[in-house]
């Protein structure tokens, strides 16, 4: 079942390829060599001042990092993150040592975890961020610096069928994919008043 995104001209493959599963075959394993790809992307992606505020912790299924990242987890993302292959945490240096905040860090990671999902696409593994997992329990379980946050879950690893989930998340699995037309978001004048 393609879920290919439908655009108007032709894009890049594996950009047009890239969604976000909940359903990880529970069978797939990966090493840290299988990711040292994505999280190259991810290290070569610009940032302010090339400040590379970006810092990432990654789990593998059953090991003690992805079993402290668990019970962070929020909501459905209980039901279906824990088969993922690996859990990446993304967290960032907010501020520098004499607490100066880094406005753009946040951009900065955004764009860093955007590389690397298209090179673990390119991979052939699939990626699924979410914002559902609790941020400061990350932050203290596993001791963040002062100056740093974690913002995001990152589930990496391999696609099952959509029927291996529990509902209702397997009927949104398969559910269409939608976006805002081009014309909404990209304007050659002023936001009228
Ligand atoms: C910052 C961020 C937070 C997200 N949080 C969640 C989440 O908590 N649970 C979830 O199932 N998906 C989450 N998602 C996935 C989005 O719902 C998904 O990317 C969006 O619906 C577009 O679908 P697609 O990635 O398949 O194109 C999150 C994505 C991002 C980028």
């Amino acid at each position: 079942m393609s879920r290919n995104a439908h655009t108007s001209t032709p894009i890049n493959p594996v950009l047009a390829a890239r969604w976000s599963p909940r359903s990880f075959d529970t069978t797939a394993t990966l090493t840290p060599a299988d990711l040292t790809p994505a999280f190259e992307a991810a290290r070569w992606s610009p940032s302010a001042n090339n400040s590379q505020p970006w810092r990432f912790i990654v789990g593998f299924r059953g090991d003690e990092t992805f079993n402290k990242i668990v019970p962070t987890l929020a909501g459905w993302n209980t039901a279906w993150m824990p088969n993922a292959s690996a859990i990446v945490i993304a967290t960032a240096q907010t501020a520098g040592a004499d607490g100066t905040p880094n406005h753009y860090a946040l951009y900065d990671l955004g764009q860093s975890v955007a590389h690397f999902s298209v090179q673990a696409q390119t991979d052939g593994l699939y990626v699924h961020q979410v914002a559902g997992t609790d941020v400061n329990a990350l932050k203290e379980a596993f001791n963040l610096p002062a100056g740093f946050e974690a913002f995001v879950a990152i589930a990496v690893g391999k696609l099952a069928p959509a029927d291996e989930l529990p509902e209702p998340l397997a009927e949104r699995e398969k559910a269409p994919r939608v976006r805002h037309e081009l014309a909404e978001i990209v304007r050659y004048d002023a936001f009228e008043d």
